[in-house]
């Protein structure tokens, strides 16, 4: 059995398209590939719902956190779907089911947890204690104005409370104070051994070095919050715990409300993948495998991470305006080219990738529908009503269909779609090598017939990644998606599978160009 999870997304804004190429689509790809090969596998997901920014945002809209998480929820959900990112489970950190194992995971680590006297900003204004990045203010060990009180990005040094000169809340302009507060703190340090460990046999080696530079002085971590939004630390009234505690552990909180019974079995027999974008590797490289490792649970096998996405050569910038949603991009294309050019534009690992309006109807008119459609309409119509021959698969064939599956495997899925693609264009050139059409149909019918059942394997390798066409596809060919030449198929009627983009991606560069205009000048 496959666990495979998405980072659970932040219930406080829209999902956007760098969500999408770096987590929600590439675990989603992993999952329909295992279920190709035969494999069981479950796809978990959840929204993340605590944490400063969701309170903040639903006092912004004068709801409660609560109605905020639950209206993303549903947006998520729906928006999720309609691309055919298909979770098994779809949950929320702030269900029963979460609070419940997050009490069950502090009390298994209650052994390395330790009560710590700290000094946090208070705004008085907001009459709450205030997070790092609410904070601004002059770096005390080089005057670098406005710095977060977290770390100075001038020099570069790590702040404490207290470090600022001339501290400001960043949401009422006035100065905070710091006040104590009793805090508990995970020893991380004392797993450091575990995770050289572990992070040499998981992490591949561009991560190496940033993560053995944390692994060299690894800092007990801070696991509650002054705050009255999260899953309440028992016995420690008005305290919460952070965010990034409960969170991973809505990976098995979600698990188990989709598997009541089993769940922990489930958990710990599994090989658990989880999909991330690059700026939570530390969490999930230390934190939760601490976490997990001092709980006593199975680890993540493998933890593929991708970079970001830029938009038109430029950071998605919501305050700039300068960002597509992806309900936007589902407004005006098919989910099955979203899908297509994300994957096509994603090598697995850290490198960002760009995406551009004009690139992408490039790469599905002249790629996607230039040859795989055709090779759909041209092979299927050549063998229209006739009786192909057996065939098997030749040594070509084989070497691609290894290829790709030693790609698929590794969860390198543009290079797999790179393998697919150029099986495809083995079988148009051997139509077109060979002109079957100007052939009587006995002389034609062995490259016919290599084209169709060629056709209909690609079908098959693309499905992971555009599945509602390929799905069309074999439904009104009548074959099974399977890794292999179909033991049956229909050949009745031709069928056009793709209509191209023609003024689409221009009515999405428009919106763009409004929306950041927009911003400009409000
Ligand atoms: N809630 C945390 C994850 C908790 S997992 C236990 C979080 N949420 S997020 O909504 O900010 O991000 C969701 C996913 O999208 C994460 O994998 C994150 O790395 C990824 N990305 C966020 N912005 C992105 C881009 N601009 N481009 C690519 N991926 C991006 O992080
Ligand atoms: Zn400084």
């Amino acid at each position: 059995m496959y666990i495979i999870t998405a980072a659970l997304i932040y219930a406080n804004g829209p999902v956007h398209l760098g969500h999408i190429k770096s987590t929600y689509l590439p675990a989603d790809i992993y999952t329909r590939y295992l279920r190709l090969k035969g494999e069981e596998a479950l796809y978990v997901c959840a929204t993340d719902d605590h944490g400063t920014p969701i309170l903040l945002e639903a006092e912004k809209r004068g709801i409660s956190p609560k109605e905020l998480v639950r209206y993303y929820h549903e947006k998520d959900e729906k928006e999720f779907k309609a691309l055919g990112i298909e979770f098994d489970i779809f949950h929320w950190t702030s269900s029963e089911e979460n609070k419940l194992t997050t009490y069950e995971f502090y009390e298994a680590l209650r052994p390395y947890i330790y009560p710590k006297k700290v000094m946090q900003y208070y705004c008085k204004e907001l009459g709450r204690f205030l997070p790092d990045r609410y904070i601004k203010g002059k770096c005390k060990y080089c005057g670098a104005e406005d710095q977060y009180a977290d770390q100075c990005e001038v020099c570069g040094r790590t702040l404490k409370p207290g470090d600022l000169i001339d501290p400001y809340c960043t949401l009422t302009k006035t100065r905070p104070e710091l006040r104590e507060s009793e805090h508990l703190f995970f020893k991380l340090s004392y797993f450091a051994p575990f995770l050289k460990e572990y992070v040499s046999e998981v992490a591949p080696e561009e991560l190496r070095s940033y993560l053995d530079k944390w692994l060299e002085d690894l800092q007990d971590w801070d696991i509650v919050r002054d705050l009255e939004w999260g899953i309440p630390v028992p016995g420690h009234p008005g305290k919460v715990f952070y965010v990034w505690f409960d969170a991973p552990i809505g990976y098995i909180g979600s698990l188990r409300a989709l598997r009541k019974h089993d769940w922990e079995e489930v958990w710990n027999k599994s090989k658990i993948y989880h999909f991330i974008g690059k700026d939570i590797i530390y969490h999930h490289y230390l934190f939760w495998p601490a976490m997990l490792k001092g709980a006593n649970f199975n680890l993540p096998y493998r933890i593929p991470v991708r970079g970001y996405l830029t938009l038109e050569g430029k950071k998605f910038s919501k305050s700039r305006g300068w960002y597509l949603s992806l309900e936007d991009a589902l407004n005006h294309l098919h989910p099955d080219y979203i899908r297509y050019y994300l994957t096509a534009i994603t090598p697995s690992g850290l490198t960002d990738s760009d995406f551009s309006l004009d690139d992408l109807k490039a790469k599905i008119n002249n790629e996607l529908i230039a040859n795989y459609g055709n090779l759909i309409n041209r092979a299927f119509k050549l063998a229209q009503g006739k009786e192909l021959p057996k065939l098997e698969m030749n040594e070509v064939e084989k070497a691609l269909l290894e290829e790709y599956k030693k790609h698929m495997d590794a969860t390198e899925f543009k290079e797999g779609l790179e393998i697919a693609m150029e099986l495809v264009h083995y079988y148009n050139k051997l139509l077109s090598d060979n002109e079957p059409w100007k052939k009587p149909w006995e002389e034609a019918k062995e490259v016919v017939a290599r084209a169709v059942y060629g056709a209909a394997l690609v079908t098959a390798m693309l499905y992971p990644i555009i599945p509602f066409t390929t799905k069309k596809i074999a439904e009104h060919f009548k074959f099974p998606l399977a890794l292999e030449y179909p033991k049956e198929i229909s050949l009745e009627k031709p069928f056009v599978p793709f209509k191209k983009i023609e003024d689409e991606t221009d009515k999405l560069k428009e919106l763009l160009l409004s929306r950041s205009k927009g911003q400009e000048s409000a």
